[in-house]
């Protein structure tokens, strides 16, 4: 049968992110007429974005195979040349969370990714000799929450860098009936508009939502996913109105409630919540931040007079 994946397999099947999508089209088909490599791809921006699916989007229209690993998974050296050296002419090699990649492992990339080489030292003590692996062709695709959080020298070897963004409501609820569809369950136009509405920008997020409200509508009414009934079951998952989820609701009134707006530091607002500082800094502020309900300042987070509306406190 047709099969069908709820991730995406070619550019012509993935929604939204057309900027990205537009520009990789063209390096693609340039890369494909001179049959060669593309070139290396660094994909950044927030969890949940669609990075790995674009990273396999990429291998698919380039006919190649793709492996796929993480920084912190490459302790030494030797871990990514087991890798490299696995790699076809033209293959594609995944690696998330690419700024967690050890210092070593990050310095064994540098010729692999310029000159398709690595040197690297074999034994130990007076037996310890450097061994020069050549490698075959290949394109190293990065993701990252955050573009400056990888090393100048790393970001400058890529030759193409993508900013993924928050998607547009108008996307989303095409992902979310596109999701149904592959899900076979019924939704209709005003519950996909709600889920859109409510999923932080996020695909991640609103297939996750289409779940769990898709397991309510099965139970409690009559399976069909409709504005009610979205709007109920995302009332139980604790997202609000404007799709804050609890994490970001206890973030904005803990900001509120003990610092009274701010500014207050990440980490110690990350303590308070009981939620590590990466999280924060990477998931819940960027969004909060783009929707404008906090902002940076030099002395620390503080939330906007819209933040104190949106719980409605007074302000002060
Ligand atoms: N499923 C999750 N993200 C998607 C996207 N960007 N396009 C199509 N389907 C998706």
């Amino acid at each position: 049968s047709l099969e069908k994946s709820l991730r995406p397999r070619f550019l012509s099947q993935y929604i939204g992110q057309d900027k990205v999508k537009t520009e990789l089209q063209i390096y693609i088909e340039a890369a494909k007429n001179r049959s060669e490599a593309l070139d290396h791809v660094l994909l950044y921006g927030p969890p949940g974005l669609g990075k790995t699916t674009m990273a396999m989007v990429i291998a698919n229209e380039m006919n190649v195979k793709i492996r796929t690993t993480s920084g912190p998974a490459i302790e030494r050296p030797g871990d990514l040349v087991a890798i490299l050296n696995e790699l076809e002419p033209g293959d594609v090699l995944f690696i998330d969370e690419i700024h967690r990649l050890p210092r070593v492992a990050e310095e064994t990339l540098y010729s692999a990714m310029e000159d398709y080489y690595v040197d690297i030292m074999v034994g130990q003590g007076p037996t310890a000799h450097p061994v020069h692996f050549p490698l075959p062709p290949f394109t190293l695709v990065g993701a990252t929450t955050r573009a400056g959080m990888l090393s100048a020298p790393l970001r400058d070897r890529f030759g193409i860098i993508s900013h993924m963004e928050y998607y547009e409501e108008e996307d989303l609820r095409e992902i979310v009936l596109r999701s149904a569809d592959i899900f076979q369950t019924e939704i209709v136009e005003e519950g996909a508009v709600e889920i859109a509405r409510r999923s932080r920008g996020t695909p991640r997020i609103a297939n996750r939502l289409l779940k769990r409200i898709r397991d309510f509508a099965q139970v409690q009414s009559d399976g069909i996913i409709d504005r009610f009934v979205a709007d109920q079951a995302l009332h139980l998952l604790q997202v609000d109105q404007a799709g804050l989820d609890y994490v970001d609701q206890k973030l904005l009134k803990t900001m509120i409630e003990l610092y009274g707006g701010g500014p207050v530091g990440l980490s110690t607002l990350a303590v308070n919540i009981g939620e590590e500082r990466e999280t924060v800094e990477d998931m819940y502020e960027p969004y909060l931040i783009q929707k404008g309900f906090m902002k940076r300042t030099p002395r620390g987070r503080m939330v906007t007079p819209m933040a104190y509306e949106h719980f409605n406190y007074p302000i002060e």
